[in-house]
């Protein structure tokens, strides 16, 4: 049973194939945390609550009710009563006053998944998953918390979202919402998160748990370049192959926090939501708030199989693209090759070249629209620039597919240029505190989406120009970060909504995108990777990675991405060298090598390659058609880590029927005197024959004595090693 409920224990357990989490009643009504790990055989664990454990039982002992909260493992924590560890809620009454005492009142069991409105989050039928609702409940306040949870009956995740009502006569402000808390005991934990900055997104960081709180957050207005709302608490042995894994994802593209806090006595506290800083949100009576979706997985089996099981959940119960398992068109995109200073002459020459190379599609980048020709003008203006494109956007769009590629278009429709028609028409629009000077940012503001004026008036200048030729791919970006928060249209207790009301715009505008326009493609983007997270995968099946296209830089990159996100979604592509942003000359099938471990492209002057690179760029598109759905389906595996030893990366992906892989190997530093080396393979089946490089071998023998590397020369040189059946053509079943 997926959701086993004891009713005499009042004991609620959550089932995947591998896990258990058990969630119970205490005495006095509060909802409890009792175990979240394997997988148990019986609901009869009421015992590990430890409700007889000093400090003090509150029914017994009504003068020590609050050192009773601040041991107890909660379950959904809230501010005011005695807990003083980190809060999941927190809400202020019309008076002013801050608490609240939320105790169990019921619960139901669903079939399936229900959405949650407005917001991305993860899907499935009735068959795949059940849903436990509990419903606690503060008398004083009349508000009702709805703590959702959805088992993954094949998979080992579990969601988790809350739904608060408030059933009263007087408005309540919300002043904290998270999505999750898991409260534990401390088995020597270290923290795993993924921080960085423009160009050098998602690097792995592994610490410690020391007592006291570890942050992980964005106040941002997205999910940003710094920090990600992924968080990982893992036990100290863990590697990829063991170890206990506890981690979390938060479906959720604005202000997210992630923390761990160890206590005095020894338990940990990981939570996941809504960032508190800048957000309050006045629920009327009678009215609903939704917080988005965590994921939650457990792994026992080290942090390979936490990513696996995070690959094949968001493959197959979050995206939602028909291109999701659909081959990719492999692309070229003009931003490095020309910048802003390309014709309609120029982007046909590169569409003209490409197809000759196996590419199939063209992206065109910023500044087609307005009068842009760098980037302090004409957001929001999304009107084609006829004088740089001759002939307008139909004609290009018409020559470009004469030479047998889609055509795909940049857009940044959140945003407005203090130098556009539309903000001399409509200054308001932008985000700002009147009276104060709207920060710039690559020169730019940010438009109110929490407008529903806005979003329809940008939504249609979109639509406009999609319906004007034939386009088959949208690149959505995003270039800075909220600030001077305010919405000229919100009440003064309103302002503290508007970070998660735009959100709910941008939202509200992809959702419109890819329902009216059901076989676009959508990458999503922002300025770089400061969007690579869940909630936007919903609306799109790839993002762009990074701006850095330097292979060796990508390695940290990547294997930070793909610690939780597939391969199928990471945008990746060759670019020339010097490397435009760290300098570097990386061989050519390195580069290749490195971004096949995405979504395949270019982002060069094909124009101006040699004639030996454009016979790797044909070699390389004849690989990807190859590969890709091995690539974009298969299990993947991390077998060493440029990011750990400075020396060598390594990842392979294996097919779901283990007839079929692909190691992809990268010397980053060679080594003088080095001797051979042998790479252990991982994932494939020990009793099955593999042919490598034209000799057979058992997976027994590969998983355990390995393949060799044959050279440790030459820094940045790279190979892709074949592992397959020995008889036939492999055929990747997904
Ligand atoms: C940032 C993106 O990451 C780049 O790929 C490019 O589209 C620029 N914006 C264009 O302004």
């Amino acid at each position: 049973m997926p959701v086993n409920v004891n009713e005499k224990e009042k004991v609620f357990l959550l089932n995947t194939p591998k896990t258990t989490y058990a969630i119970g009643v205490v005495d006095d009504g509060f909802l409890a945390h009792i175990y979240y790990g394997k997988r148990l055989n019986t609901s009869d664990i009421r015992y590990l609550l430890k409700e007889e454990d000093p400090p003090y039982i509150p029914e017994k002992n009504k003068r020590e009710e609050n050192a009773f909260l601040d041991q107890l493992p909660m379950e959904y924590p809230e501010t005011g009563m005695g807990d003083y560890r980190e809060s999941a809620f927190c809400v202020r009454n019309m008076e002013g006053f801050r608490a609240s005492e939320l105790k169990y009142d019921r619960y139901e069991i669903l079939k399936g998944k229900p959405g949650l409105e407005g917001l991305p989050a993860t899907w499935g039928s009735d068959e795949e998953c059940t849903t436990l609702n509990i419903f606690c409940v503060d008398t004083l306040l009349d508000l009702e918390v709805c703590l959702r949870y959805t088992v993954f009956e094949q998979l080992d995740a579990v969601t988790r979202s809350v739904i608060v009502k408030n059933n009263g006569h007087q408005s309540v402000y919300l002043e904290k919402v998270f999505s999750a808390c898991l409260d534990m005991e401390d088995r020597d934990f270290e923290m795993i998160g993924l921080f960085g900055s423009w160009a050098r997104e998602r690097h792995l960081q592994r610490r410690p748990l020391g007592y006291g709180r570890q942050n992980i957050s964005s106040f941002k207005g997205e999910s940003s370049h710094q920090e990600h709302p992924f968080a990982a608490l893992v036990t100290s042995d863990t590697t990829q192959e063991a170890g206990e894994v506890y981690a979390m994802n938060f479906v959720y593209s604005g202000n997210f926090m992630a923390q761990a806090e160890k206590s005095q006595f020894d338990s940990v506290r990981l939570t996941m939501g809504i960032h508190p800083e800048g957000f309050t949100w006045k629920l009327d009576p009678g009215k609903y708030f939704t917080a988005p979706e965590v994921v939650m997985v457990y792994s026992s089996e080290g942090l390979g199989k936490m990513t696996r099981t995070f690959h094949d959940l968001y493959r197959d119960h979050l995206i939602r693209s028909p291109y999701l398992h659909r081959e990719r068109p492999i692309l070229i995109n003009n931003w490095e090759a020309t910048y802003f200073d390309f014709d309609e002459k120029k982007l046909i020459d590169i569409a003209r070249e490409a197809s000759q190379l196996g590419i199939e599609m063209l992206v065109m980048d910023d500044g087609w629209f307005g009068h842009r020709s760098s980037d302090d003008s004409s957001l929001g203006d999304w009107q084609v620039n006829e004088e740089k494109l001759k002939g307008g956007l139909h004609h290009l769009v018409e020559e470009v597919k004469k030479t047998g590629m889609k055509f795909g278009i940049w857009f940044e429709p959140e945003m407005i240029s203090p130098d556009s028609d539309l903000f001399k028409k409509h200054p308001d629009w932008a985000i700002q505190i009147p009276g104060r000077h709207i920060t710039q940012s690559r020169a730019q503001y940010v438009l109110d989406l929490s407008r529903q004026e806005v979003v329809d008036a940008v939504y249609k200048m979109m639509e406009n120009v999609l319906k004007s030729a034939d386009i088959s791919y949208v690149k959505w970006d995003m270039n800075r970060q909220l600030t001077t928060m305010g919405s000229v249209c919100l009440p003064p207790d309103r302002q503290g909504e508007l970070f998660h009301r735009y959100m709910l715009g941008v939202y509200q505008m992809q959702e419109r995108l890819v329902r009216e326009f059901p076989d676009l493609l959508l990458e999503n983007c922002s300025g770089g990777g400061a969007r690579f997270d869940p909630g936007m995968l919903y609306y799109s099946p790839q993002i762009w990675c990074s701006d850095d296209t330097d292979a060796i830089e990508r390695l940290k990159i990547q294997e930070g991405t793909a610690l939780v996100y597939p391969l199928s979604c990471m945008g990746a592509h060759v670019s020339v060298c010097p490397n435009h942003t760290v300098g570097r000359n990386t061989p050519f099938e390195t580069r290749g090598n490195v971004a096949m471990a995405g979504t395949f492209g270019y982002e060069l002057d094909i124009t101006k390659l040699s004639e030996e690179e454009k016979e790797m760029v044909r070699h390389q598109t004849a690989s990807y058609h190859r590969y890709h759905k091995l690539i974009a389906e298969g299990d993947y595996y991390r077998l060493c880590s440029f990011s750990e030893t400075g020396e060598e990366d390594c990842w392979m992906t294996v097919s779901k029927d283990k007839c079929w892989a692909l190691v992809s190997y990268v010397c980053v530093l060679a080594k003088p005197n080095a001797k051979s080396r042998f790479l252990r393979l991982k994932g494939l089946e020990p009793d099955r024959k593999y042919e490598v490089r034209g000799k057979i071998y058992t997976g027994n023998i590969l998983m355990n004595a390995g393949i060799k590397i044959e050279s440790r020369q030459g820094d940045f040189r790279s190979e892709q090693i074949e592992i397959n059946e020995p008889d036939g053509e492999p055929v990747c079943d997904g």
